[in-house]
């Protein structure tokens, strides 16, 4: 059986000069208890990447999440504001919907029919006060809505916050924006449009959800992983982005867009000529993987699923309604299918470094002082979290 440490001891062998650290302990990736632990200690205190938007295709849409064991309910309201609640009658406790559904503005609890708006108004309590009689005098249905989760959104993702203290949404991804604001402007960025087709895949990944982090955070493993965009996109091409608060990433400088045909997906207007082949790849912490590039933009979300299972929801968007037209099918294809062939060669090294953990040799492992410092980085903001939790 593994050994477990205190999160004063994983910050201790974790938060020291880079060549110096170690990694944090193989309990934190393979037991059940500490997956609960991460959801409530780690990815619970900041803002976690739930769904996209257009898993609610139209408004009075209601989505069932479950996220690390928490049943949770996204819904779209007639006027299209996104909003995020404990999925749970107020009542006697029912998990309230099973299912993504069109609603009519109401959802309905299967077992006595109380009925909530989409902002989670309680409306209905048929015969709460005897057959026929709808109401009661001293029910205060007002108190009874359903409980609400902070939700943001973004990019066309939804985000919460579970532990009901981060700091609010704009100013968690602020050091985020600053450095998308030297290639787009927010505007900009709002162009970025999913089509029907050639935008949305998954992977199941047999791993950790903080390996698949891991992963992404470093270009180390190009050449070895993934040989073939090493030649279009090389390690030495590749540079670390600012660390902030709640994320680290890593960059390219030799972005090549894709041609079919002699024919490129639309570019975001304005983008500026000297980026042109700059690609950014940051994480926002604790579980969304973004690439943003001049005609395109995607979003990796790890919905984690136990200790060694963890599915990648990813999402590509395209820039304008222009490059949702049949015209670009085969390159918005094209482009999802290359993106999964390397996210597909990624399982292999989190799969393998899960195998890893289960290895009473391998103690926290050591970081390359030059190739390994996002990784680090990701690591001590682990740590921290545990602690700031502990002390809580
Ligand atoms: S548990 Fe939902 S109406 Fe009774
Ligand atoms: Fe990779």
């Amino acid at each position: 059986m593994a050994a477990t440490h205190t999160a004063t001891e994983i910050l201790r062998r974790v938060d020291q000069p880079v060549a110096q650290a170690s990694g944090l302990p193989n309990e934190r990736y393979i037991s059940d208890e500490t997956f609960i632990a991460d959801r409530d200690n780690v990815i619970g205190t900041g803002w976690a990447c739930i769904a996209f938007i257009d898993d609610l295709p139209e408004a009075n849409y209601a989505l069932p999440v479950d996220f690390m064991g928490l049943p949770l309910l996204v819904t779209r309201d007639k006027s299209d504001t996104i909003r995020v609640f404990h999925n749970v009658c107020s009542h006697r406790g029912m998990h309230l919907a099973d299912a993504p559904c069109k609603t009519n503005g109401m959802v309905r609890c299967p077992y006595h029919s109380w009925t909530y708006a989409l902002d989670g108004t309680l409306r209905g309590t048929p015969h709460i006060g005897g057959v026929g009689k709808h109401d009661h005098p001293e029910f205060e249905r007002e108190k009874h809505g359903l409980k609400a989760v902070r939700s943001s959104t973004w990019l066309g993702a939804v985000f919460v916050n579970l532990s009901n203290d981060a700091a609010e949404f704009e100013d968690y991804i602020a050091p985020l924006t600053k450095q998308f604001n030297e290639l787009t402007t927010p505007e900009q960025r709002d162009r970025f449009k999913s089509a029907p087709q050639g935008c949305r895949t998954t992977l199941e990944v047999n791993s950790n959800w903080k390996l698949a982090v891991e992963n992404y955070l470093e270009s180390y493993h190009l050449p070895s992983v993934h040989p073939e965009l090493n030649r279009v996109s090389p390690i030495d091409a590749h540079f670390e982005l600012d660390y902030f608060d709640n994320g680290a990433g890593q960059g390219s400088l030799n972005y090549t867009r894709l041609s079919v045909d002699d024919q490129m997906l639309p570019m975001v207007d304005d983008w500026p000529e000297e980026h042109a082949t700059r690609a950014l790849y940051p994480v926002l912490y604790p579980n969304t993987l973004i690439g943003i590039h001049s005609d395109q933009l995607f979003i990796m979300y790890l919905q984690p699923i136990g200790p060694d299972k963890t599915v990648e929801h990813v999402r590509v968007s395209y820039v304008g309604d222009e490059a949702l037209s049949d015209q670009y099918k085969k390159l918005r294809d094209e482009t999802l299918t290359s993106w999964t062939s390397v996210f597909s060669e990624d399982v292999f090294a989190v799969e393998r470094m899960q195998k890893g953990r289960s290895s009473p040799g391998y103690k926290g492992g050591a970081f390359s002082p030059v190739m390994d410092n996002p990784t680090h980085h990701f690591h001590q903001w682990v740590a921290k979290q545990l602690v700031n939790s502990d002390s809580a």
